[in-house]
């Protein structure tokens, strides 16, 4: 089969803005823009374990979402938990069916304790459940934020008793501990900028932004990013 990309990202991040707006838009409550998003994720999500890409990390809910409406705030949860428990129960089949190449490990990002019990629950479950699967992975970024992962890295070194820390040192003591760094960030809806998603692992990132809202955003778009990324000359601050 010919290759439908010259490179493919190992590790790509979503940021995926623009629910609102999509649903405002069209005259809906945000909310629907929520769902469509959750689905819209599923589907990218699918694509890009398709492709080949390792690992997909996404920013569901960051540290700053609490500010939002309690309503809009328990229907996000409410998609959470559907989501998680949908790729548990697919997980599972796989992994009865043997179907070791198409399993799907679930990790998370961010402080779960702060999560409704139920929901902090299922996801626990959901990473346990999946915890042997490594043909790809899944990162849901929730009560996440990147400098607070930063901060929780180094606390997590200080009681380790570590006087003197490298780079290595607070990669391996991150929420994404053992992940690659991110390849490919891509940011949905306008805006131009990081907000907080994964500032550590994203140092040599290629970043796209495209004006697409979240909801809309389909494999078409992601192929469109996906070759723009391929012709991107990576440096890592050499010259070449
Ligand atoms: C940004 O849109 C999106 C979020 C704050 C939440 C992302 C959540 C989902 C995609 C759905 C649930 C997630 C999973 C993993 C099932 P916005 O509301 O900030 O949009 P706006 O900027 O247009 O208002």
């Amino acid at each position: 089969m010919e290759k439908k990309f010259d490179k493919l990202p190992i590790h790509i991040g979503f940021i995926m803005d623009g629910n609102g707006r999509w649903a405002t838009k069209r005259g809906l409550p945000r909310k629907m823009g929520h769902r469509r998003g959750a689905e819209a994720l599923e589907n990218i999500v699918n694509y890009c374990f398709s492709l080949g890409i390792k690992c997909v990390s996404c920013f569901a809910f960051s540290t700053e979402n609490w500010k939002r409406p309690q309503e809009e705030i328990d229907y996000i949860f409410g998609l959470l938990r559907e989501y998680i428990k949908k790729q548990r129960e697919k997980s599972e089949k796989e992994q009865k069916e043997e179907i070791k190449a198409r399993n799907i490990k679930i990790r998370t990002m961010g402080d779960l304790s702060k999560m409704p019990e139920d929901l902090e629950k299922e996801i626990n479950q959901a990473k346990d459940d999946t915890d042997d699967c490594d043909a790809y992975i899944l990162n849901i970024a929730m009560n996440y934020g990147g400098r607070d992962d930063i901060v929780y890295a180094c606390n997590k070194l200080i009681k380790e008793g570590k006087k003197e820390i490298t780079e290595e040192d607070i990669s391996g003591a991150l929420y994404s501990a053992g992940l690659p760094d991110l390849d490919f960030v891509i940011r949905t809806a306008g805006d131009i900028r990081l907000s907080n998603f994964m500032l550590y692992q994203s140092a040599y990132s290629e970043l796209y932004f495209t004006k697409t809202f979240w909801p809309d955003f389909s494999p078409k778009h992601l192929d469109k990013a996906l070759k723009e990324y391929a012709k991107r000359d990576r440096k890592f601050g050499q010259l070449k």
